[in-house]
């Protein structure tokens, strides 16, 4: 379940050529389960339409303080609100909440609210770089305003500059981040995530159908939970900057790579799908069709989870993978054991949407909390990537926390 599921958001839109993209913020916010009350200033009214944002939130747009039944319309919506948005905010709506006159319904929401507040600011460069603007924005965040800043980029006129209102996907994730518990705050995660590659010569590789995706989101969602957070990737997908990355290909510069990062960790996750078995000897140059066909002998690569379950320190948490196409929760009980690990998140590949480059995944999370005789059992259906690494990262933190995960049984 999305964090914003039930969550009441007021979205404020104030008058600026961005508005449009308040329509993409709307919808997706409403998509995730958030209940979004729209307030429109009068002059955002001149950009996009009243019609459009009612078919598209939850509530009907409010637009002024006079003329709903209710005579007290921004104390409703302040007091009920768990976040005000507002999206885009204009130079005079940041000076005016900044000044707290509250001349609009908007505004006057602004100052009846103690929910918290997120900005997402938009306007040509001049008035962006403008010492009142950025003294109004110092004042609003020393208060505790949240803000999504602008990007670079083509605005209104065919001007190029700073101002450009960041991106609804972007906006949509920074509210969400608001929502999301910081339970995290202080921990080190490190996550490895893709397939390695191991080489045959300077040209060809063994590899696998990794696409590091559930790698990734794990990370991503640590970020959100308030770790620092240390990616030891083969792949190049999108990710917060806020992430450290270390690049690596082959199994051997993925166990270097973990080994160093995870001395210190609170929370280390296997999620890379590494080689079992690697050529011994790689050609240097490439292997020519005319030279016959090559006979590869390989040989086991090191087994980096069973490394760090081996050296593990005390009150470290560490998680491993199993994909598997039979015998799921047996051979996950194996590696369990065999490997060291407090978690294991085991998925069966071969079903339809589960693991590899499939943006969903469902599995079984097998844990073994300090002290217990049992391994715990929990079951996790088909989900997106994301709410799947949420729920590994709540059983890991349950770990710490001595709190056991909700939904489980005993084998
Ligand atoms: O033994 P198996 O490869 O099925 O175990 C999967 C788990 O072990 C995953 O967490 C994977 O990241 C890790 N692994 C590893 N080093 C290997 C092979 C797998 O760390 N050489």
């Amino acid at each position: 379940m999305s964090v914003l599921a039930g969550r009441r958001i007021v979205l404020g839109v104030s008058g600026g050529i961005a508005a449009y993209k308040a329509i993409e913020v709307c919808r997706r916010l409403v998509d995730l389960g958030a209940h979004v009350s729209p307030v429109l200033t009068e002059a955002s009214r001149h950009f996009v339409g009243e019609t459009t944002f009612s078919a598209l939130a939850s509530e009907p747009v409010q637009t002024s303080l006079w003329d709903e039944a209710s005579p007290i319309p921004h104390t409703k919506l302040g007091q009920g609100a768990d976040l005000v948005v507002v999206c885009p905010a204009t130079a005079r709506l940041l000076g005016t909440y900044a000044a707290g006159i509250a001349d609009d319904l908007l505004t006057a929401t602004l100052l009846a609210t103690r929910a918290p507040v997120l900005v997402c600011p938009a306007m040509h460069t001049e008035m962006w770089e403008h010492p009142a603007v950025q003294d109004n924005l110092a004042l609003l965040a020393r208060r505790g305003v949240h803000m999504v800043p602008p990007e670079e980029g083509r605005l209104a006129g065919g001007d190029i500059g700073k101002g450009r209102l960041a991106d609804p996907a972007v906006i949509v994730e920074a509210i969400e981040r608001l929502f999301v518990p910081a339970e995290l705050q202080g921990w080190k995660v490190v996550v490895s995530s893709g397939g390695t590659r191991e080489a045959i010569d300077p040209v060809r590789f063994i590899g696998n159908r990794s696409s590091g995706k559930q790698g990734h989101a794990i990370a991503a969602e640590a970020d959100r939970r308030g770790a620092k957070v240390t990616l030891v990737t083969t792949v190049d997908r999108p990710i917060t900057d806020s992430i450290v990355q270390v690049r690596v290909e082959s199994a051997e510069q993925m166990r270097q790579a973990m080994m160093t990062a995870a001395t210190d960790a609170d929370l280390v996750v296997m999620a890379a799908a590494v080689a079992d078995f690697r050529p011994v000897d790689p050609a240097a140059g490439k292997i020519k069709k005319d030279q016959g066909v090559p006979q590869v002998i390989l040989e086991p690569t090191p087994d980096i989870l069973a490394a760090l379950g081996a050296l593990k320190p005390q009150g470290q948490i560490l998680v491993g993978f199993a994909a598997e196409t039979s015998d799921l929760r047996e051979n996950a009980l194996g590696k369990l054991t065999r490997k060291g690990a407090d978690l294991i998140v085991a998925n069966d590949v071969s079903a339809p949407q589960v693991g590899f480059e499939h943006d969903t995944n469902q599995v079984v999370i097998l844990v073994r909390r300090p002290g217990a005789d049992e391994v715990e059992v929990i079951d996790v259906p088909l989900d997106d990537k994301r709410r799947i690494a949420a729920s590994v990262l709540d059983v890991a933190a349950s770990l710490r926390s001595g709190t056991p995960a909700t939904g489980s049984d005993r084998t």
